[in-house]
């Protein structure tokens, strides 16, 4: 039985997504098997509780307390034990596939490097392959840029597998939408983002995990 394990570190209505779609009988019998999220006041942990998943948290905030924020070298050493210790939590629950659902953390080598080769890790980002890598504000700057250029703009969102370069990844889902200067307001445009995303989310992993 396929196992998934899901990151989040906010609202997690793409956890939510994810949580539909196996009661939806979407994933066969593949099952949700725990939640990670980076706050503790993240409210998709209680999406997660109210299905019975499993919740841990894993909060960067814990390894930098006490060091200066201009102590960069500890900060630095900090980061490296928090991805690392990342890893191990995810591998204690054997899952097939990590799904970052808006984890807000970039996931960096001491991570990648450490998490066994066989756990697949995907990625939702708002935005199409190659625009707007790295970034947290992905939907904001594709509507800016369209008023900006007073043209069209195709924008959206992708699903693609977690390499070290940011959201560099191969693409597994692309999902186009387009902005016409003038016609929307940018909260608007995050709806149909989002919308896009819920549905992005569950055919990436229905995907990698050839479900
Ligand atoms: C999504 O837009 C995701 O792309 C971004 O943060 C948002 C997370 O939404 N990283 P939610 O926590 O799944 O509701």
């Amino acid at each position: 039985m396929p196992r998934i394990t899901v990151l989040i570190s906010g609202s997690g209505s793409n956890l939510q997504a994810l949580i539909d779609a196996e009661q939806e009988g979407k994933f066969r019998n593949t099952k949700i098997v725990s939640v990670i999220s980076s706050s503790k006041k993240a409210y998709g942990l209680q999406r997660a509780e109210k299905a019975n998943i499993p919740t841990k948290i894993h909060s960067l905030y814990n390894y930098n307390k006490g060091i200066p924020k201009d102590d960069r070298d500890a900060r630095q050493l900090a980061r490296v034990q928090f991805e690392k210790d990342l890893a191990q939590l995810i591998m204690l629950d054997k899952p097939d596939l990590v799904v970052c659902a808006g984890w807000l953390l970039i996931l960096g080598p001491s991570f990648l490097s450490n998490l066994s080769s066989d756990i697949k890790i995907i990625n939702l980002h708002p935005a199409l392959p190659g625009t707007f890598d790295g970034t947290t504000h992905a939907i904001e700057m594709a509507w800016n840029q369209c008023q900006e250029s007073k043209k069209p703009l195709v924008a959206g969102c992708m699903v693609h597998y977690v390499i070290e370069e940011v959201d560099k990844g191969k693409p597994l889902i692309v999902r186009e939408l387009t902005i016409t200067p003038g016609e929307e307001t940018l909260e608007q445009y995050e709806e149909r983002v989002h919308k896009e995303e819920h549905v992005a989310i569950v055919e990436a992993t229905i995907k990698a995990l050839n479900l």
